[in-house]
């Protein structure tokens, strides 16, 4: 069972009451579920949004104290905990990614703090100008949409041998500023113009790591990335493009 439903970060924050009960009434739901129809599998995903400040911003360690500072983090790593304890106490097999932020050529984005790294995608195809709401120099962790789907997968393939942790693995693709973004489209779009506007959102991707430390989940399940900028960019944009040209945009 893969229990994907939530409210993400930036939406979590507009309304934090109704985050915590939807992500953590709804990952009760599922996991009483299992336990009682002794379902063989569960994945949940957890988040970068877990850490929070005062670690290592680079390089983040898999085991740091999680005092995260949005809601949307604190429900994820009670969740961890939650899924934890389900493996414990009742076997329940729970899996789980610390996914970086997503970046999808078929759906937009939806009230995330990573969102500025898929929308800067569409904007620049439709209109050749994005106001970014975090700075230039703004590194976060990022994923490719095939490569979050590859790990996923391959975390839920992998034998109970290989899957002993069952809190969130740290799991990395690549990094980068949002202003190293917008040079990577230029090279494809070279009408494409962007200014950085920060928002409320600024504050809460300060607070999140540059890039994750994923060892663990290299050596128990051999994850390795896929797309690194350049191949991402080049693939979104070639993706789009040809969606638009099939009258097919984006959900
Ligand atoms: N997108 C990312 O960058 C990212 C990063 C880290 C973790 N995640 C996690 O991955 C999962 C999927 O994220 P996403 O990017 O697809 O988010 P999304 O906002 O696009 O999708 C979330 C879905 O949950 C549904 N939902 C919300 N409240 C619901 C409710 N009460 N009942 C039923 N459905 C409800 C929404 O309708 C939506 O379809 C989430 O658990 C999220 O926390 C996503």
């Amino acid at each position: 069972m893969y229990h994907l439903a939530a409210i993400l970060s930036a939406a979590g924050e507009k309304n934090p009451q109704m985050a915590w009960d939807v992500n953590m009434k709804g990952l009760e739901n599922i996991l009483e579920l299992s336990r009682e129809m002794g379902v063989k599998r569960v994945y949940w995903p957890s988040s970068i949004a877990v850490f929070g400040p005062g670690i290592p911003k680079v390089k983040t360690p898999q085991d740091v104290p999680l005092i995260p500072s949005t809601m949307y983090g604190i429900t994820k790593a009670a969740g961890e905990l939650f899924c934890n304890y389900y493996y414990e106490r009742y076997g329940v097999d729970v899996r789980s990614i610390r996914y970086p932020g997503i970046i999808s050529n078929k759906v937009r984005p939806h009230g995330g703090t990573t969102d500025y790294a898929v929308d800067m995608f569409y904007q620049a195809i439709e209109k050749g100008h994005y106001t970014c709401f975090v700075r230039a120099d703004t590194v976060l962790p990022m994923m490719y949409m095939p490569d979050a789907i590859r790990a996923t997968l391959m975390i839920m393939d992998a034998s109970p041998k290989k899957v002993t942790y069952h809190m969130g693995h740290n799991l990395s693709g690549m990094s980068f500023s949002a202003g190293e973004l917008a040079k990577e489209i230029k090279k494809h779009i070279p009408r494409f113009t962007c200014d950085f506007v920060p928002d409320f959102r600024q504050k809460i991707a300060d607070s999140w790591p540059q890039s994750v430390d994923d060892s663990r989940a290299r050596k128990d399940w051999g994850w390795k990335p896929k797309y690194d900028l350049a191949s991402m960019t080049k693939d979104m944009i070639t993706a789009l493009k040809t969606r638009a040209k099939q009258g097919k945009p984006p959900s």
